[in-house]
């Protein structure tokens, strides 16, 4: 079995892979072109792919012989599922192992927002503290506060659990109930509009589709408190950015913290400017034990899928569906 990695994951991750299969890591340590990866992928059977490469029909129907597509993420917004689901080809993500990790990243630029840490550190750096000072760099509280999370999933519940020691009221917006949340926490499930008027923190996690694209837009940041702080960990294009950033210019709103953006890896200089937003380069998932986790669970499902068995973690079951009726 041949398989093409899209750039070189955890060692752990490609050893496993390679018990069972020839691989081939790019050598290139960046992100890939479309016609790169199509290169990649001719004579592979499997392809280990990452959130950031564009996986369209095109590249799903490069290559006649593949199998199977295990992509490095939670997120597949960047896959054409319905394509690879018509090929014939289960695509499986890498749920649950990260859930804790990018709620912690949440949590990390909801705090770091609030009480300026980036900001502070920078006055620091630059030589600019001159002792204490009662007006100096003051922030917003965070317990005793109402924490808005929208999209209750696996990663928004994680989000919002880690509340409990700030005893905050929690307010939700799902397709579902989340009864975790609301027997743990009491939280509400309530519309967007009171979620976003009611909250001093919002948190997004939902995933990127037609109905999340730019659902943070002007009007959703003109109903958000003035002292409000909005979080993303989510994809960047749920946020409308040039409306967020005159929202933040204009301090229609406290501050944000972005862990990913619209346009990825591109942020606007206006944006960049602001001393009101913390940004971080994509780290939702980045700590060491999870990147570990997310290789090996994408290796192991790539090595089920290929030898013809359901990935645990497919996204496309009813891939199976169809062969089995066949
Ligand atoms: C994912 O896996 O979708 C996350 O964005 C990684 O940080």
């Amino acid at each position: 079995m041949n398989v093409f990695v899209t750039r070189k994951i955890p060692q752990p991750g490609l050893d496993l892979l390679a018990k069972e299969c020839t691989i081939e890591v790019s050598p290139r340590q960046r992100v890939l072109t479309k016609k790169e990866i199509m290169d990649g992928v001719k004579g592979k059977d499997g392809l280990l792919c990452l959130l950031t490469d564009t996986i369209d029909a095109e590249v799903i129907n490069a290559e006649p012989k593949l199998k199977m597509i295990a992509s490095y993420a939670v997120g597949y917004d960047n896959i054409d599922i319905p394509a690879a689901t018509k090929r014939g080809i289960p695509v499986s993500n890498t749920p649950g192992v990260l859930t804790e990790t990018t709620a912690e990243l949440a949590w990390a630029l909801l705090f770091s927002v609030a009480r300026r840490i980036a900001e502070g550190d920078v006055f620091v750096r630059e030589g600019k503290f001159e002792g204490w000072a009662p007006m100096l760099m003051l922030g917003q509280d965070i317990s005793n506060k109402t924490l808005g999370i929208i999209g209750a999933g696996r990663i928004g519940t994680a989000f919002a659990l880690k509340s409990k020691g700030f005893h905050m009221k929690v307010l939700y917006t799902d397709e579902q109930r989340n009864t975790e949340l609301e027997q743990h926490l009491q939280a509400q499930k309530v519309a967007l509009p009171q979620l976003l008027r009611e909250s001093d923190f919002v948190s997004l996690h939902v995933p990127l589709t037609k109905t999340t694209y730019h659902l943070i837009d002007e009007q959703a940041l003109q109903m958000m408190k003035k002292t409000a702080i909005l979080i993303n960990t989510a994809r960047g294009p749920i946020i409308h950015e040039k409306a967020l950033t005159k929202a933040l210019k204009e301090h229609w709103i406290f501050g944000a913290g972005l862990d990913v953006y619209e346009n990825e890896p591109e942020i606007s200089e206006d944006l960049k400017r602001l001393d009101n937003v913390v940004l971080q380069p994509h780290t939702g998932s980045g700590t060491i034990e999870t990147r570990t986790k997310m290789a090996l669970m994408a290796a192991e499902n790539l090595i089920i899928g290929l030898k013809g068995g359901i990935p645990p973690n497919c996204v496309n079951k009813e891939v199976f569906q169809k062969k089995s009726t066949m």
